[in-house]
């Protein structure tokens, strides 16, 4: 059964790469961010999220899961934390690189050693973004360090991974061997209602063992109507009258989609605030038919569109 999973990246930093539903007004305060933020942590758990996912890429997102888990005492509760990105904005909405991707060991040895903190709730460590270009599958001093760390921790170890060429990315990863064992274990990858690429690899997950988490199931905002997409207008009638159907809101449809038409090990939620969250979990409130997920998946788009277009969203 899939679960719902809370990733925290819209509660760690206030700008992300999303279509904004509304924008803010109102002045930035760290002090009240990191409290709305504890919050939501709090809530999501309340409504029974057991899985989180955090970064140190995410702004105060990984400082503030730990400060909620030094209060917790539930074993059923999973972090998944990642290394590679560092967030370099300080919270300022003009700048110009919130962001830095590094693969090298030395970010490795950095971002794990303060994501220890998150032990023992820590399940899962996974490479932040992993492509061909940064040479990360086939660095074999961070190979290494990966497998210790995996062997020490008794952690599972995953790459999150996107693009039009995030199913090569995926297969590559799944033959990375270190010590005759399979390293990677975890892959955290975008499906949605318009990039549906990821269908064509399904059976690899079938693997015991392997977990498939998926992030991105709101297309960065572009499931929901948007009259600078015209494009999508067909996409937002289907989804608008199945959300009618069901009683929900069309992010419970996009949700619910992933759900029935590959059935992940889990799926995030990027909820920004709590009334989000409450409207996502009611994905887990019904099924669709598979007249339903058939039509649903004939509204995928061409992956390089996709991609294009997510290329041309900004922070804010
Ligand atoms: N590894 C990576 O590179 C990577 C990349 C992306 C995500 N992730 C992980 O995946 C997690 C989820 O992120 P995501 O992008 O996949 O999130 P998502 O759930 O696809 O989208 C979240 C956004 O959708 C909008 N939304 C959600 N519910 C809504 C509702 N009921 N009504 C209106 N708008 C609603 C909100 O945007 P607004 O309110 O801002 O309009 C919200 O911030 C992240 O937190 C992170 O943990 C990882």
């Amino acid at each position: 059964m899939t679960a719902i999973g809370f990733g925290t990246a819209a509660i760690g930093r206030p700008q992300y790469i999303n279509l904004k539903s509304e924008q803010k007004t109102s002045v930035f305060k760290l002090t009240k961010f990191k409290l709305e933020s504890i919050e939501v942590i709090q809530k999501a758990y309340d409504i029974g999220i057991r899985y989180f996912d955090t970064a140190p890429g995410y702004g105060i997102a990984e400082e503030m899961m730990s400060k909620w888990l030094s209060h917790q005492n539930d074993p059923d509760v999973e972090v998944a934390t990642k290394w590679g990105y560092t967030y370099t904005a300080d919270f300022n909405p003009d700048a110009l690189i919130h962001e830095v991707k590094d693969h090298r060991l030395v970010k490795l040895n950095e971002q794990f050693a303060n994501s220890k903190k998150l032990l023992p709730y820590l399940s899962t460590y996974q490479v932040h973004s992993a492509t061909f270009e940064t040479g990360i599958l086939q660095n074999r001093e961070v190979i290494h360090r990966l497998a210790a760390i995996k062997e020490e921790y008794n952690l599972r170890i995953g790459i999150t991974t996107s693009g039009t060429n995030q199913n090569d990315v995926i297969l590559a990863a799944s033959e990375v061997i270190f010590d005759r064992k399979v390293l990677f274990d975890t892959f955290q990858v975008t499906y949605n209602l318009f990039d549906q690429q990821l269908q064509e690899i399904i059976p690899l997950f079938n693997t015991s063992g392997l977990r498939l988490i998926i992030k991105e199931a709101m297309a960065n905002g572009r499931v929901f109507r948007n009259p600078n997409y015209p494009h999508y207008e067909k996409n937002y009638q289907i989804c608008e009258e199945l959300a009618r159907k069901y009683k929900v809101g069309v992010d419970a449809i996009a949700l619910r989609f992933v759900i029935d038409s590959i059935h992940p090990h889990t799926v995030l939620s990027g909820a920004n605030q709590v009334s989000q969250l409450h409207q996502n979990m009611k994905a887990l409130s019904f099924r669709l038919t598979s007249d339903e997920i058939d039509q649903l998946q004939r509204l995928k788009v061409n992956p390089i569109e996709y991609w294009n277009e997510r290329k041309n969203l900004t922070w804010q």
